[in-house]
């Protein structure tokens, strides 16, 4: 069978994968990632608690390495992320408030620039909104107000003006609250001439319960002349997992897949992961896992199945 990024690539978009340093050091991880991958995204190299653990001190070395593997599996590279609210050092909450845009400036500047050339595209806000749709009252907020995500876009895109700059976010796949807030937010920015060029739908699903209203929610975003892309997919399943529940997950994963096809701004699909063993989803989610398209041992599931033949 032909890989999955060759079946995405016929068609015009990428199919990626999330990947932590622990995984770019297993042969068959990376075997497996480079044959059917062709975007990468780094699990959590790029955030701030390593990238920039104390005031000033950068520390580019582990996601330099997922950079590199990529490059030479001929892969592109979407950066995560620039500025959130977590895996966010203690130091930049004891910052005092002038002295936050100084500090959020300087990181996006020195860690856009530290990459600049080999990002397809920064999240460059990740997970913004509560659930109601207010913004999160975080250290970026609470110093500056809701003009906090129009800065760091700027300040991105002065770094490296040809990555695309993506908001991104968990429960707004389908038209909701959280969703429509975002939508306002990201008109509004493109109005005052903001250089915002994608919305990140996370895609942390679970099983049998992807949103029917997906596909007019990422229409709507693209209409606005953004990018959508599904950038962390994975779709859990409560252990032990039934036959019955993999069938379901690979109808999602066609789903989703489906979606992203039949909207021309959607560059593409992302799992958080390459198989169930990587996951981050049964240490967060207890009693709940097997979310990938391969099984522990990195066996094609019928989520595997589906997806080649949706692409
Ligand atoms: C997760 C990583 O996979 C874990 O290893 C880490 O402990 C916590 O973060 N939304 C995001 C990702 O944007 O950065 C998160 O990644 C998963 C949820």
């Amino acid at each position: 069978a032909s890989p999955l990024r060759s079946l995405a690539e016929t068609k015009g978009k990428y199919i990626g994968t999330e990947l932590t340093g622990n995984m770019v050091n297993n042969s068959t991880v990376t075997s497996l990632a480079g044959a059917q991958f062709d975007m990468v995204t780094p699990g959590n190299e790029m955030k701030w608690d390593t990238t920039e653990p104390s005031n000033g001190n950068y520390n580019f070395g582990p996601g330099d390495r997922i950079v590199s593997f990529a490059q030479s599996h001929n892969m592109q590279v979407r950066g995560h992320n620039l500025v959130w609210h977590s895996q966010l050092p203690g130091w930049v909450n004891g910052v005092p408030r002038n002295q936050v845009q100084g500090v959020m400036e300087a990181h996006i500047t020195t860690e856009v620039n530290h990459y600049k050339g080999k990002i397809y595209a920064w999240d460059v806000v990740n997970e913004p909104f509560n659930e109601d749709g207010s913004l999160r009252q975080d250290a970026f907020y609470n110093a500056m107000g809701s003009g906090y995500l129009a800065d760091a876009v700027r300040t991105a895109h002065a770094a490296d003006p040809n990555a695309k700059l993506y908001i991104n976010d968990y429960n707004i796949e389908g038209v909701n609250a959280k969703s429509n807030a975002l939508y306002s937010l990201a008109q509004s920015m493109l109005a005052q001439g903001v250089p915002l060029g994608g919305i990140g739908l996370e895609g942390h699903f679970i099983v049998g319960q992807v949103p029917s209203s997906m596909l007019a929610n990422m229409q709507r975003f693209a209409a606005l002349g953004l990018d959508v892309a599904v950038t962390e997919l994975d779709d859990r399943i409560q252990q032990p997992a039934s036959g019955a529940s993999l069938q379901q997950q690979a109808k999602d994963y066609a789903t989703v897949i489906n979606d992203c096809l039949a909207v021309t701004r959607c560059p593409g699909v992302s799992q958080w992961g390459v198989g169930d063993a990587d996951s981050w989803i049964p240490g967060t989610f207890p009693g709940w896992g097997t979310p990938t398209m391969y099984d522990n041992n990195y066996q094609p599931k019928p989520a595997y199945n589906s997806t080649a033949t949706a692409l």
